[in-house]
């Protein structure tokens, strides 16, 4: 298995091109769903969750385009097998993202039930509820979600939590069902705003994406599109954290600086100058950064996805900060890896308190998952001597070249077969 190798201590310079956005890829990929005719897509990035989504789509019966520049066309002309099986949906729980356009498209779906997950429980209780609410008969049989419906009706759903991709896996079915939707408490995060604008391109009645209340009017059928991933918020604040710890001057180019205000503000907090401008972003930083308390919350607030890196921020800063994880039971794995590094961390339910240590000291880690992996990557960017990271099928998974582009940033970092 591919470890990274990292000799810390190195400012980084120059600049970075940010990729599609994991997370609105994915969705958008099982939009190719609801209509027969292709969906042409662009800046998609090259990651493992991305071959994963092309795999369970071909086994449903999409047709791809092979992939290059981060272009992808899916057609599905014919649904031939509308089913996630529990071997793809273990791996990625994204996979539940076709449960609502099979539904909407076939009246029929399979769909394993994802199960518990490193960060958390992560249950699919309000897709469920949602979908039920839209006349879908739901029931669960050796382990996988079993729906039909005739088509599926409009219906006013509350959500009871804010959830990300159940907002999505609803708005995708009522983009087809008979009447409007109103899905109350709906997630704002720019991923579901991405998806909508796809939506729309292909024929859907949506407002309100970005907002606590979306109002689907359903269609009777979706066409093709042509679609645009947006920047990934999270790749970009992951290499805004790790020049803020590492020091340095670097430009991020095709990066989206709107949907990224609550990392922003911290990282100022922090003490890097950052000038945003178009879809670049400069960040400067010298010095030791100083400590910085958050709490995640879902959008506008403080992404749980950038937490992990905040916390090897945290880690050499100079204070004390308090983190917050408010979305997920069990997402500070991180921080016993980073105690490997020398960090000063004490947890205490779902709170920790960094106390910045002046250096840390390479070690061998392990990555738990995928933010928790960039953390470690940032850690060992500024820890002194030698880090070797091992289980980085994680960073693979969500991170499109990584190491390729802190090394181009001037970083001793290398993959070992
Ligand atoms: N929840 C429920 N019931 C549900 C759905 C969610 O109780 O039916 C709970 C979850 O257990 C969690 C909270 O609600 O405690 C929020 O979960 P959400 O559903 O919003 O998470 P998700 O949609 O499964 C997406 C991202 C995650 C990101 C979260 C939160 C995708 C593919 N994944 O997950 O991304 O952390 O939203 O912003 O969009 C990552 O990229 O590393 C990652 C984990």
């Amino acid at each position: 298995m591919d470890k990274l190798l990292i000799r810390g201590g190195r400012p980084l310079e120059g600049s970075v091109r940010i990729s599609g956005a994991k997370n609105s890829a994915l969705p958008i990929m099982c939009a190719a769903l609801l209509t027969e005719d292709p969906l042409a897509l662009t800046n998609v990035p090259r990651l493992m969750d991305v071959r994963t989504m092309a795999k369970l789509l071909a086994q449903i019966g999409v047709e791809a385009g092979t992939q290059s520049d981060g272009r992808i066309t899916l057609c599905a002309s014919k649904v031939k097998n509308p089913e996630a099986p529990y071997e793809l949906v273990k791996t990625m729980r994204a996979s539940v993202l076709v449960l609502g356009p099979l539904l909407a498209r076939c009246g029929r779906a399979r769909v394993s039930l994802p199960g518990g997950c490193a960060i958390g429980q992560r249950p699919v209780d309000q897709h469920i509820k949602g979908l039920q609410a839209m006349g879908a008969r739901i029931y669960v049989e050796h382990g996988y979600m079993i729906a039909a419906a005739q088509r599926l009706r409009g219906a006013h759903i509350l959500m009871d939590l804010v959830t990300v991709t159940g907002t999505e896996n609803l708005m995708m079915a009522a983009a087809l069902a008979q009447g409007t939707t109103v899905l109350e408490n709906a997630a704002r995060e720019p991923e579901v705003v991405d998806l909508a604008r796809c939506l729309a391109a292909m024929g859907a009645r949506i407002e309100g994406a970005g907002t606590g209340t979306i109002r689907v009017e359903g269609v009777r059928t979706l066409g093709g599109a042509e679609h645009a991933v947006m920047p990934d918020r999270i790749e970009t604040g992951t290499f805004l954290a790790a020049v803020t710890a590492a020091g340095g001057k670097v430009r991020l180019l095709g990066a989206a600086p709107d949907t990224l205000e609550a990392t922003l503000d911290k990282l100022k907090e922090a003490g890097a100058r950052i000038a945003a401008t178009g879809d670049e972003i400069e960040i400067e930083m010298e010095g030791r950064p100083k400590s910085v308390s958050l709490r995640t919350a879902p959008y506008p607030g403080f992404a749980t996805d950038m937490q992990a890196q905040f916390m090897a921020l945290d880690a050499v800063a100079s204070g004390t900060g308090v983190i917050t994880e408010t979305i997920f039971e069990n997402r500070f794995m991180h921080a016993l890896e980073l105690q490997r590094l020398g960090a000063d961390i004490a947890i205490q339910g779902n709170t920790a308190v960094v106390k910045g240590v002046e250096r840390l000291q390479g070690a061998n880690v392990m990555a738990t998952d995928l933010r928790a992996s960039a953390s470690l990557v940032i850690a060992g960017l500024v820890a002194q001597g030698e880090t070797l990271i091992e289980r980085i099928y994680h960073l693979d998974r969500g991170y499109e070249e990584l190491e390729k582009k802190f090394a181009a940033l001037g970083a001793k970092i290398e993959r070992v077969k």
